[in-house]
């Protein structure tokens, strides 16, 4: 248990001196922002960061489940979400993921990531104090709650972009404004587009300025200049009155894009960890039960820098966004391989290194695999993303999935995927067809790929809606904001009527739901998922079959997952003895090995008897 001063007195130099070597000014400002912010914490925050302080790995512990939603679609209002904690509970989530919240302009609004004022939430969904009331509930339930915080961007109807527009030169200043083609041209030179088909080029021109504006998602969505310690200042003292609503874990939103250099991608620049350092220690010294989460969705070789080192840690989590992308894409190539691998990197990484996994969130899935090894293992790796692409849109021959391209770009044949996993992994095509034996089929890929998600070290993270196999919704070609963005697809209110029949087994919603608990029940009740439990993968002698061993307090568990959708063998060396699946009670011995159903999954402990 440490007090501001002494937090300040082992952490501030570092800050001070970050601070200097980015913005070559001193750093007195921050610091006394910090400790004007800290002075403004409640009793109930203060006691927090005591007792997180005291258990620093709080966020780690195996019964933690993270759960991701929009205000409007799960419960209308924070009020909403209020009445509806008690849903929230019965799902076992811990840690809650409010997708941005805070005020946009109504329509064209990137679902809420242009934000118009950083300093107030958006009215449809309540007010700031609703917002405050939802996170003091959500404690004393023992939810945390996680703040989506778009930092990179503003909307264009923010004031700051609004008094530029104005011609006000300090708020010009906040943003990256050029008078003519000359230095955006120079920039389109290196700089890769985010949206290539939605919204072309990373510069928008604005005519009330007369100047080029640096947009790297949606032309309305202004990028912050972070050159400007103005900006940095601005935002973390944002960040810290919402950590002092209650806020206690930050996911920063497109963090990789915050800091542009000419000649460069103006992707994962030095300075953006340098940045992430910055934030991390402002929290560690003012509001230090938070936590940050980075949304890091770039090539796999990037990601680990975003953890920091061991002496300078940056984000605490990061979204495990390539284990998404291998999860798909090894369910329908049935083939784990690439998916292995990957694992077998990630597991590399030191131990604080941990991702919150999930199968869907609100975004696309970015075919984005480890060309090195995809060549390695002989696959070419446009054809894949082709082949990927295809399959969950449902034109590759023989496939189950029903979703839709996301930025299709003719030129260099990329492009992403949408759905909801229930209508990737086959349910509405199932469901459309009446056949009960598909049903099946598709209930045991959603229960797969949540298996695996729930077998890996970090944090599983669910969407709201995947819990109850909710299918796509296509609705949102009729609205003008979101027509051209199927990212809408698997955006959709949650369906309470759904959720109901959830209690009973027989049901679709059962089904899925009870494989679910079942998977939390399982990592919250045996030691073997314990943070600091060995995890390896497994060679099974299959590559559709996709394995891992963990092992903690002397016990072991194998946990195997088919891909494929026929009977498979598998077979694991140096295993003895018996094992008993957790969920079913079958008993194998690995060693000697066993067949597994299409896309069954197990988790074998070591039999005692
Ligand atoms: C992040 C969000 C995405 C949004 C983009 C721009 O990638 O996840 O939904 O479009 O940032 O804010």
């Amino acid at each position: 248990m440490s007090t501001f001063q002494e937090r300040l007195a082992a952490k501030g130099r570092e800050l001070q001196e970050l601070y200097r070597s980015l913005y070559g000014i001193d750093g007195s400002g921050l610091i006394e922002l910090l400790e004007r912010k800290h002075g403004e914490r409640k009793a109930e925050l203060l006691e927090l960061d005591r007792r997180r302080e005291a258990d620093p790995s709080w966020y780690l512990k195996p019964g933690m489940l993270a759960m991701t939603m929009y205000t409007d679609l799960f419960a209308g209002s924070f009020k909403g979400i209020i009445d509806r904690i008690g849903y929230l509970k019965k799902r076992g989530v811990t840690y809650l993921h409010l997708m941005p919240f805070l005020a946009t302009p109504d329509n064209d609004n990137d679902g809420g990531f242009a934000v118009s004022d950083y300093s107030a939430v958006n009215p449809a969904f309540g007010t700031n104090d609703d917002l405050e009331e939802l996170a003091d509930r959500l404690r004393d339930e023992g939810i945390s709650l996680c703040m989506d915080f778009v930092m990179n961007h503003t909307s264009d109807e923010h004031e700051w972009a609004v008094r530029a527009k104005e011609g006000d030169v300090k708020f010009q200043r906040m943003y990256m404004c050029y008078p003519d083609r000359t230095i955006p041209d120079e920039y389109e030179k290196t700089v890769p587009e985010v949206f290539p088909s939605t919204a072309p080029g990373n510069f928008t021109w604005c005519p009330e300025m007369g100047k080029w504006v640096f947009t790297s998602f949606y032309p309305k969505q202004w990028d912050l200049d972070y050159s400007n310690p103005d900006v940095f200042l601005a935002v973390l003292s944002y960040m810290l009155d919402w950590a002092n609503r209650g806020v206690s874990i930050f996911r920063l939103d497109a963090v990789p894009y915050i800091w542009k250099k000419l000649g460069t991608t103006c992707r994962n620049l030095p300075e953006v960890h340098v940045i992430v350092r910055m934030l991390r220690l402002a929290f560690e010294i003012a509001a230090p039960s938070v936590i940050l989460k980075g949304e890091v969705v770039m090539a796999p070789k990037e990601l680990a820098a975003y953890f920091g080192s061991s002496d300078a840690p940056e984000c605490h989590l990061l979204y495990g966004v390539s284990t998404m992308v291998n999860i798909w894409g090894a369910l329908s190539s049935q083939e784990a391989r690439l998916l292995e691998s990957w694992v077998e990197r990630i597991l590399m990484l030191p131990r604080t290194c941990r991702f919150v996994n999930y199968v869907r969130c609100h975004d696309d899935i970015g075919w984005g695999f480890d060309e090195d090894r995809e060549k390695e293992l002989g696959i070419d790796p446009l054809r894949h993303k082709i082949f990927q692409y295809s399959f969950y849109e449902g034109t590759f021959p023989g496939s189950y999935a029903r979703g839709q391209l996301y930025n299709y770009d003719p030129s260099t044949l990329d492009a992403r995927s949408c759905g909801t996993a229930a209508s990737l992994s086959g349910l509405e095509e199932a469901i459309q067809r009446n056949d009960t034996a598909l049903v099946e089929r598709a209930i045991g890929r959603i229960a797969l790929i949540h298996a695996v998600v729930f077998a890996l070290p970090g944090i599983p993270l669910i969407n709201s809606g995947d819990e109850i196999g909710q299918l796509n919704d296509y609705e949102y070609i009729f609205s003008p904001g979101k027509k051209d963005d199927s990212r809408y697809l698997h955006r959709s209110p949650f369906r309470w009527d759904l959720a109901e029949l959830a209690d009973d087994p027989e049901t679709i919603q059962g089904r899925i739901s009870s494989a679910i608990e079942a998977l939390h029940r399982a990592r919250e009740t045996m030691p073997e998922f314990d943070d600091d439990a060995e995890v390896s993968t497994w060679h099974t002698g299959n590559s559709s079959v996709f394995a891992l061993r963990r092992q903690s307090g002397g016990r072991t568990l194998l946990c195997v997952f088919s891909f494929s959708d026929k009977e498979e063998y598998c077979r694991f060396d140096y295993f003895t003895g018996y094992y008993r699946d957790v969920f079913t009670g079958r008993t194998v011995e690995p060693g000697r090995g066993f067949s597994v159903r299409s896309h069954e999954y197990l988790y074998l402990e070591e039999s005692r008897e």
